[in-house]
């Protein structure tokens, strides 16, 4: 059996901008995506636990599953070999779909991983980012990128993409970032707002690239704190609420998350923003670190116990073994 995880992210500043080429940093994060691949007779069926869906390959496939088979046409035809025969494919995520943490990137990681090993018994980070990318596309249309190559890289990076393909610095922070992730509750769909930007963009493209221009600063600014370790989670926190504010300037907030993030600042953390698309998900905090587990048990008595959640930068990206 071939075993393959990959992590989800959160974006800690610069979504939306980063599709029009502006920088963002992002991290890799301790909630994952496993992929199990062992062989059986017959067509290949693939299982997700998180969607609660199964397709054998000789049904009509579920729009959920394009981007899987996008991957799987993508190695048949670069390695000829035959992937849609003898295959059981297992999906198991720590992430629901829709929640803005980068879940669909993280399972086309997971995915990718387990079958480019299948097939070559080892992985190209560069080439599983690409094929990782190929699905990105097929799921949110016109994606940056940063999804999965967080997936794939794992760690905190500053993604900046271009039409040369992404530049990409990884760090290794020497202290951890305490972070609570709360659930708004509401699913939403990355394609959705991407193109609620995008027409946002094409009537008043003057203002929305100020705007941009304001987020990719503001990402700059803080790579240059992180690289020189000079990590002041204050900082870190006004300027994510600096950021929070210009991501509602462009539609992709709501009163619940906004609600969400009021609170959260009212009750002492030192920021609080959409983390991914927006319009739902989760709203991403980060807590004064005199008072962080007064301000997460807060966040938990008013959301419950299972929409609150604290989570860990993670340094690993996909990995893949056989068992
Ligand atoms: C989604 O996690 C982040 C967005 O910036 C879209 C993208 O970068 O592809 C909203």
């Amino acid at each position: 059996m071939i075993v393959s995880e990959a992590p989800s992210k959160v974006i800690l500043f610069g979504e939306h901008s980063v599709v029009y080429g502006y920088p963002a940093i992002a991290s890799a994060i301790n909630l994952k995506t496993y992929v199990n691949v062992t062989q059986q007779n017959g067509y290949t069926t693939i299982f997700s636990e998180p969607l609660n869906l199964r397709w054998t390959f000789n049904e009509k496939i579920p729009e959920e599953f394009l981007p899987l088979k996008r991957i799987i046409d993508i190695l048949e035809e670069k390695y000829g070999v035959v992937l849609k025969n003898g295959l059981k494919i297992d999906i198991k995520s720590d992430v629901r779909p829709g929640s803005g943490l980068g879940s669909s990137a993280s399972v086309a990681a997971a995915f990718a991983g387990a079958l480019l090993y299948y097939i070559k018994g080892k992985l190209n980070v560069e080439e599983l980012n690409e094929i990782a990318y190929e699905a990105e596309k097929v799921a949110h249309g016109t994606p940056s990128g940063i999804d999965n190559t967080v997936a794939v890289n794992g760690g905190v990076i500053k993604f900046v993409k271009t039409d040369n393909g992404p530049l990409i610095e990884k760090i290794k922070l020497d202290r951890e970032i305490p972070l609570i992730i709360v659930d708004t509750g509401l699913g939403r769909s990355t394609k959705v707002a991407v193109s609620r930007v995008r027409e946002l963009f094409s009537i008043e493209s003057n203002v929305i690239k100020k705007i941009f221009e304001g987020i990719g600063h503001i990402a700059e600014r803080i790579w240059e704190d992180l690289t020189r370790k000079k990590i002041s989670l204050k900082r870190i926190g006004q300027l994510m609420n600096v950021n929070h504010g210009l991501l509602s300037a462009i539609g992709v907030s709501n009163s619940r998350i906004e609600e969400i993030v009021n609170y959260s600042r009212e009750i002492g953390a030192y920021g609080a923003k959409i983390t991914g698309a927006g319009l739902g998900g989760y709203v991403l905090v980060l807590p004064n670190e005199n008072n962080a587990d007064e301000i997460f048990e807060k966040l938990r008595s008013r959301y419950g116990y299972d929409r609150v959640l604290r989570i860990k930068t993670f340094n690993v990206g996909t990995v893949v073994r056989e068992v």
